[in-house]
């Protein structure tokens, strides 16, 4: 592939939905490579599953901050994402809030994927909040990343029926599940340039 679109991926976790679009990308599926997995969490499975592709791995220690990054970690994953020259930032359970400079430095090029319909739901343990309140459809949302938490435009949607005997862990796998198509199929769109943004809408060129 000349000049390969190339993602960076960040994640803090076991890493299914950085699997999932790493499979598809091994399948033909989206026109990309993964050029680096970054990760705030030394052990996350996230980093074992990029090792175990020949895909760059590293930890980079995420600071004094719960829910951020201190200003030299930001600094160092945004000196690694820059080295691995990435048109792409893909959030794959990455636990921590992106703050100014790192936004600055990949502007409308850094996506998440949060397991609810939003704007219901942000924040933590969504399936358990759809579940609390009573929902009847839950789902997953891939959108950008903008300053606020789970708020920025939205790429692409799918919904998963609320089960009465569901769980909440028996919800969350469902969602889990339906995370795994939806992720690859939003990457791949932005890696062939069929998205594009107009404010708060994001049009697929093709459908
Ligand atoms: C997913 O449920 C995603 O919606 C949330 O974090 C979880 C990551 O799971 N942002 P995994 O590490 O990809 O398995």
């Amino acid at each position: 592939m000349n000049n390969p679109f190339r993602i960076g991926v960040l994640g803090s976790g076991q890493g299914s939905n950085f699997v999932a679009i790493a499979d598809a990308i091994t399948a033909g599926q989206i026109p990309a490579e993964v050029a680096v997995v970054l990760s705030d969490v030394e052990s996350a499975g996230i980093l074992q599953h990029a090792r175990d592709r020949k895909i760059p791995a590293q930890f980079i220690p995420p600071g004094q901050f719960r829910t951020k990054l201190d200003e030299n970690a930001e600094r160092a994953f945004v000196t690694a994402l820059q080295n691995a020259q990435v048109d792409l930032i893909v959030l794959a359970g990455f636990m921590r809030v992106l703050k100014g400079d790192f936004l600055r430095a990949f502007e409308g090029r850094i996506v998440n994927i949060h397991p609810s319909l939003l704007p219901c739901f942000p924040g933590l343990q969504s399936w358990k909040q759809a579940l609390d309140h009573g929902v009847k459809i839950a789902g997953c949302t891939v959108h950008f990343v903008d300053a606020g938490v789970d708020s920025g435009a939205i790429i692409g949607q799918s919904a998963v029926p609320v089960l009465d005997h569901d769980t909440p862990e028996t919800l969350h796998q469902r969602i889990h599940a339906a995370e795994h198509e939806l992720f690859p199929r939003c990457v791949a769109a932005l890696a062939r340039k069929e998205i594009s943004v107009a404010g708060r809408r994001v049009i697929w060129k093709k459908a």
